[in-house]
């Protein structure tokens, strides 16, 4: 029988609060990448709720899938393989979709393909980047996850360095939540660092003795409460941009230091960057710059592809199919897969 030449992935991601479909072609190729939020659901509160979450999933699953068969142009007799999110992430709402995958891919016989959630936000640097090829080292942050990753392979993942304590994301939240900017912050803090001056406060930089690559960010955002009630006894007024501003430079310089590190350390001439946090401009600006100073090859996402979306999935799906990845009826979500597990 003569190989087919082109592989078409539906891909579904559901890990928290965002419900997406995409349809993917040999990896790297988007035809459709669907995604419903629920962000203004979860403001409300200043974060996801994970019970309405699961809830809201179900309620925009099939509507989803359909959109983004729809805009690719495709039926399900035309896909090669199902994808989904089965790991890390909230249970309930991982569940939504891995159950969605697996009916549609039961009901229409065609492979199941389980995803790494970190390994999508990795793999979301293939879709604009035809040229991207292991090895490299990649910085994921994201609202969960801060992880130093060196790429060996397709599907092939080294863990040299990951946060003691909360995420690069996290943090991001936290501070916004704290100077009254809401939630999601990070975005309302990239944008309010504009106006501010990033030298105006000195916030600590956390190292690790024992780790180059591993870290930490509660002292940070504990130093920045410090700073705001310090503020409010001595009736001293806050500048939030300033606040802003300075905070994440202390955030952008630890990712930066540590990343180059690693690209040194390695001997890489590749890097990237993924997840949510990634799209931050003033980070992203210090890492083209950083990079460029030591002719690496920089890589990132655009901001779609950075924060959670199927797309990602379905490029990492692809690589996963090709190296014979194939889950069974039985695949089960799990809250805190570890990468590289199958
Ligand atoms: O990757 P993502 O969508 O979800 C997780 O897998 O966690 O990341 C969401 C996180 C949130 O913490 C959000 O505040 C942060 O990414 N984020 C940003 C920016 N855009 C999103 N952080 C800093 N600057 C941004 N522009
Ligand atoms: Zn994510």
């Amino acid at each position: 029988m003569e190989e087919k030449k082109d592989v078409l992935i539906l891909a579904v991601e559901s890990s928290c609060d965002e419900t997406a479909a995409s349809v993917v072609k040999n990896g790297r190729e988007v035809l459709s990448n669907i995604i419903s939020s629920q962000i203004e659901l979860h403001k409300l509160y200043g974060g996801v709720v994970p019970e309405i979450a699961s809830r809201k999933h179900i309620e925009k699953i099939n509507q989803v899938i359909e959109e983004a068969l729809k805009e690719a142009n495709v039926t399900l007799d035309d896909l090669d393989a199902v994808a989904v999110t089965y790991g890390p992430g909230l249970v309930g709402a991982l569940l939504v979709g891995v159950s969605a995958a697996k009916a549609i891919a039961y009901a229409k016989k065609l492979p199941l393909v389980g995803v790494h959630h970190i390994e999508g936000h990795i793999s979301a640097n293939y879709i604009e980047n035809k040229d991207l090829e292991p090895p490299f080292i990649c910085l994921v942050v994201s609202g969960g996850h801060t992880h130093l990753v060196v790429v060996r392979d397709y599907g092939k993942y080294e863990i040299i360095g990951h946060t003691r304590d909360d995420a690069a994301g996290e943090a991001f939240d936290k501070v916004a939540r704290a100077i009254g900017l809401g939630y999601p912050g990070g975005p309302k803090i990239d944008k309010l660092s504009k106006e501010g001056n990033p030298e105006a406060i000195a916030f600590p930089k956390a190292k690790m003795a024992d780790s180059p690559y591993d870290f930490s960010f509660s002292g940070l955002k504990s130093a920045v409460l410090n700073y705001l009630n310090g503020c409010k006894m001595k009736n001293i007024p806050v500048v939030e941009a300033d606040v802003a501003a300075s905070f994440q430079k202390a955030v952008v310089d630890v990712l930066v230091e540590h990343s180059m590190r690693a690209v040194k350390e390695y001997g890489f001439d590749k890097f990237a960057i993924a997840g949510g946090v990634a799209s931050n401009s003033t980070l992203r600006n210090a890492m083209e710059q950083a990079c460029r100073r030591r002719r690496i090859h920089f890589y990132h996402p655009s901001p779609i592809f950075c924060t959670d979306n199927a797309a990602m999935i379905g490029a990492a799906a692809y690589y996963e199919y090709r190296n014979g990845t194939r889950h069974s009826w039985d695949l089960n979500a799990v809250p805190n897969l570890k990468l590289g597990e199958r």
